[in-house]
C-alpha cells in the first residue's frame, strides 16, 4: 500500500503497519479468550468503525458466544461532536449477560460511557470494554478499559475500519493526517 493517501481534501501518511495491528489483535484476543472462556459472552460490536477489528478478534474466539451490533456516530469530519447519535438500536437481550463492547478506538470516551450506562440500565451482569486503539491524551473519562490493543497519539487516524467522512475504512494499515 502507498505511503501516502488522499481522502477528500486531506493527506494521510502511513504510520502503523498491518503487522503491528495483527500483534495488537493477538494480544487482546489471548486476554479475552483466557478471561471469558466459560462466560458465553455477548460481543456487542459498535459500528461502523469496529467491523474490521471485530472480524479479526472474533474469528480467534474459539468458545461459545453471541455476536450483535449497534450503530452509533459521534464524529463529524475530523472532530468529535461531543454528542452520540444512535443510528441502529440493540435487538438483543443483555440482561444477566457478560457483554463485551468492541470498539475501533476510544478517544474522548463519550461514546463508550454512553453505551456502558445503557448496558447497566438493561441489567447486563458484567460489561467489559475492548478497543483496538486508545488515545490516552484525548480521554476525558475515568472508566477502566479492560482490553486495549495499542495506545496511539492524539492525531486523526484512518484505516482498519476508521474513516474520514466515510473514506479510508478499507485501508489495511493505519494512516495519520498530515497537518
Ligand atoms: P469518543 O466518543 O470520543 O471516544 O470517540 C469514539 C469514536 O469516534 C470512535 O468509535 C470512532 O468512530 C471515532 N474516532 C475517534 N478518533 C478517531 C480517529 O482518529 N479517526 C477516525 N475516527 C475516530
Ligand atoms: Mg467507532
Amino acid at each position: 500500500m502507498a505511503e501516502r493517501v488522499k481522502l477528500h481534501d486531506k493527506e494521510f501518511e502511513k504510520f502503523i503497519d498491518r503487522e503491528k495491528i495483527k500483534e495488537a489483535v493477538e494480544k487482546v484476543s489471548s486476554e479475552i479468550n483466557r478471561d471469558l472462556a466459560d462466560k458465553n459472552p455477548l460481543f456487542l460490536v459498535i459500528l461502523n468503525g469496529a467491523f474490521v477489528f471485530a472480524a479479526d478478534l472474533l474469528r480467534r474466539y474459539p468458545h461459545d458466544c453471541d455476536i450483535s451490533f449497534i450503530k452509533l456516530s459521534s464524529y463529524l469530519g475530523t472532530k468529535t461532536s461531543h454528542t452520540v447519535r444512535e443510528v441502529i438500536g440493540l435487538d438483543t437481550n443483555v440482561k444477566d449477560r457478560t457483554v463485551v463492547l468492541v470498539e475501533d478506538i476510544i478517544d474522548t470516551g463519550i461514546t463508550m460511557e454512553h453505551i456502558v450506562a445503557q448496558m447497566k440500565n438493561m441489567e447486563a451482569q458484567d460489561v467489559r470494554l475492548a478497543t483496538l486503539l486508545f488515545k490516552p491524551h484525548a480521554f476525558e473519562k475515568d472508566f477502566t478499559i479492560d482490553y486495549i490493543g495499542m495506545e496511539v497519539p492524539n492525531d486523526f487516524i484512518v484505516g482498519c475500519g476508521l474513516d474520514y467522512d466515510g473514506k479510508g475504512r478499507n485501508l489495511p494499515d493505519l494512516y495519520k493526517i498530515v497537518e
